[in-house]
């Protein structure tokens, strides 16, 4: 499997980049980076430091440092650290170096490179993907499957409006675009990450691996896990970014989905951002999501403990 990742990358972000990293079978050939949890300028740095954690060597292409209209994004502080990476202290000095290709532009020429042959997985605000469609109209049809984060498919959201989550609220243009471009796509929901979460007992499991995938996973999500305890709604430790990777890389994985259209609210006073899914196909339209409702997060725990061993 070749991918390709699209990230803001954030606690969770480098988890899934770190899973992505250590599957056998499958080969990161190239990340790119998009202002969302943390400004761009972070997660440029995110990425290398996961490369340096990882010893992998993957090309960085930088990308949007804004939504596509301006005035809406603000960083996701509270989860993720004023870094990205949840104040992470431990932080290795780095020797690479970011590609000199904005992240769009390289998407179109992998894509363009190899059609049909790679899989994209947008974890973050969908900026880049979208900026990628509209700089080669073909381009949705030369990857052969996009996974994204991002959405809610029963109004349940994580942010200020309260029906929308975070990576569709941060850019609802590029969602739109990306959902109107791409025939089909899947689709991992911020309710789908509510209800697959690791609990707290397999979190300090895991997070007591002393190894130095272990001691990233430990140190970057103490931020994270104190602020996610607060929460009584909040059913354990969550998992956004690392369930669409894991059922990217290990498709089995998925126990439930559907097939629906879906659309993004652009105008909504309380609800810019919420993703619009047709369950009753009121729109007559030809479904455009694969929506996952259901996965084996034991199968996800697994992964977990090969990441970070
Ligand atoms: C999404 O937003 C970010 O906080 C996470 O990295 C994930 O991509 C969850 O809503
Ligand atoms: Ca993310």
């Amino acid at each position: 499997m070749r991918i390709l990742i699209d990230t803001d990358c954030g606690v969770d972000d480098a988890q899934a980049i770190m899973m992505a990293l250590r599957q056998p079978g499958a080969t990161v050939e190239a990340i790119t980076t998009v202002t969302g949890n943390a400004h761009v300028k972070h997660v440029n740095r995110n990425v290398l430091t996961v490369l340096d954690v990882m010893g992998a060597d993957v090309p960085v292409f930088p990308g949007a440092d804004q939504p596509l209209v301006p005035g809406y994004w603000e960083a996701e502080a509270r989860v993720h650290g004023e870094d990205g990476l949840g104040g992470y202290k431990n932080r290795p000095a780095t020797a690479r170096q970011l590609e000199a290709e904005p992240a769009a532009a390289a998407l179109v020429r992998l894509a363009s490179e190899a059609p049909g042959q790679y899989t994209l997985v947008a974890l973050g605000p969908l900026t880049n993907v979208a900026l990628a469609c509209r700089l080669d109209s073909l381009f949705p049809d030369k990857i052969r499957q996009l996974v994204f984060m991002g959405g809610t498919i029963s109004a349940l959201g994580n942010t200020r409006n309260v029906t929308a989550e975070f990576n569709a609220y941060c850019d609802p243009e590029a969602a739109e675009i990306v959902l109107d471009a791409f025939a089909q796509a899947t689709m991992l929901s911020w309710e789908t990450t509510l209800k697959h979460p690791f609990t707290w007992e397999q979190y300090d499991a895991l997070a007591a691996t002393d190894t130095p995938a272990g001691r990233f996973f430990r140190d970057t999500t103490i931020t994270t896990v104190d602020y996610l305890r607060q929460f009584r709604q909040v059913p354990g430790y969550l998992l956004p970014d690392p369930l669409a990777m894991a059922i990217t890389l290990r498709p089995e994985l998925v126990r439930e989905s559907a097939m629906h259209y879906a659309r993004v609210e652009l105008q909504g006073r309380a609800t810019r951002g919420q993703t619009v899914i047709d369950y009753m196909g009121l729109l007559e339209r030809e479904p455009n999501v694969s929506i996952v409702t259901g996965l084996d997060t034991a199968g996800v725990y697994a992964l977990y403990q090969q990441m970070l061993a």
